[in-house]
């Protein structure tokens, strides 16, 4: 059975654009989310505060989150207390951190192995749910890793639990190289729904290999409602190899709402979005979408 409802993380100018070779102008990225929003995102990821000397596209943080913050759920990832630090200087209220269950990415990703990582990001997310944040966990190879392979659903589900008894108010869980089939995506969601029935629980697809969409509709007949998902399919991890767009907005929004799922996004001005930010990029975006739904 399908839910009546399900709400749809913009993650475009967090994820989508921080592999973009471009440095992208930081006026364009703040039309590029104010468009988005237009189209009724309640919930999106708008930067990160990670080090500019590892990921310079996203420099501007603090810029575009004084910008764009509103009455809706902004997050910002944020990697370690440096990044904490300048947040809390911001009027943001919800943060998201990050780590991978396997120690070669977290290397590659934090510059540092899983435990030590923990190590650092627990106590941070306690001190923060303290103050009255509200706190993503974005869980990283949780099915594949680029350079270990397949990840066990028990360390899997170790890492998720960490952040949850650490107060996490949600587990964005992703297949960070889209590597994953519908089995299991199944089969990783309907545990994770049995452990931690009382955590938000949300799918994050890259769609590497096109199996995203399938993984979706997988993650829906398991009771998930919540998916993080990229206008024009743009995105990837710097520190992933391999690692390519987001499951694009777009063809979500469409293949819920043509199956009777209500997400509240108008596609339309999803396509406005993606019309805008495409001159600023090192790519065009092929979305199909555009042509049926931009020329009025
Ligand atoms: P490090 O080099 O170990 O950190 O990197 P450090 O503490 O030694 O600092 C190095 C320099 O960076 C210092 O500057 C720090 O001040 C500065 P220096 O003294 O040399 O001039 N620095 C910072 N500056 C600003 N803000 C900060 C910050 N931290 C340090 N927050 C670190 C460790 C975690 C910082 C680094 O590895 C990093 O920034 N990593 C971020 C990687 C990243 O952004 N990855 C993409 C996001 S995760 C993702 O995409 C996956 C997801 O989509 C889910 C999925 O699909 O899997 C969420
Ligand atoms: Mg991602």
């Amino acid at each position: 059975m399908l839910p009546e409802n399900v709400s749809i993380i913009e993650v475009g100018p967090r994820d989508g654009l921080q592999n973009e070779a471009n440095q992208v102008p930081t006026e364009a990225k703040i039309q590029f989310i104010q468009l988005l929003k237009g189209a009724g995102f309640n919930e999106m990821e708008l930067t990160s505060f990670v080090s500019p000397k590892w990921v310079p596209q996203m420099k501007d943080a603090t810029e575009i989150t004084d910008s764009c913050l509103d009455e809706t759920r902004n997050f910002v990832l944020a990697p370690n207390r440096k990044g904490v630090e300048r947040v809390r200087l911001t009027d943001v209220s919800a943060i998201a951190v990050f780590a991978g269950v396997s120690n070669s990415f977290n290397q590659k990703n934090s510059n540092r192995k899983t435990d030590e990582l923990l190590s650092e990001l627990l106590p941070l997310v306690q001190e923060l749910k303290s103050e009255g944040y509200f706190i993503r966990a974005c869980i990283s190879t949780a099915f594949y890793c680029p350079y270990e392979g397949k990840m066990d659903i028990e360390d899997t589900i170790r890492v998720c639990k960490k952040f949850v008894e650490a107060g996490a108010d949600e587990l964005s869980v992703a297949d960070t190289i889209g590597m994953a089939t519908p089995e299991e995506a199944s089969a990783l969601f309907t545990r994770l729904t049995k452990e931690f029935s009382s955590t938000m629980l949300t799918a994050h697809f890259h769609d590497t290999r096109g199996m995203a969409l399938a993984n979706i509709y997988a993650c829906l007949q398991v009771g998930i409602s919540r998916f993080d998902t990229s206008a024009g399919g743009l995105g990837g991890c710097p520190f992933a190899k391999g690692a390519t767009g987001n499951v694009a907005t777009e063809s979500v929004v469409y293949m819920l709402e043509r199956m009777g799922v209500s997400t509240g996004i108008n596609l339309a001005e999803v396509m406005k979005a993606v019309d805008l930010i495409e001159p600023h990029l090192s790519r065009s975006i092929t979305t199909p979408f555009r042509s049926l739904y931009l020329k009025e």
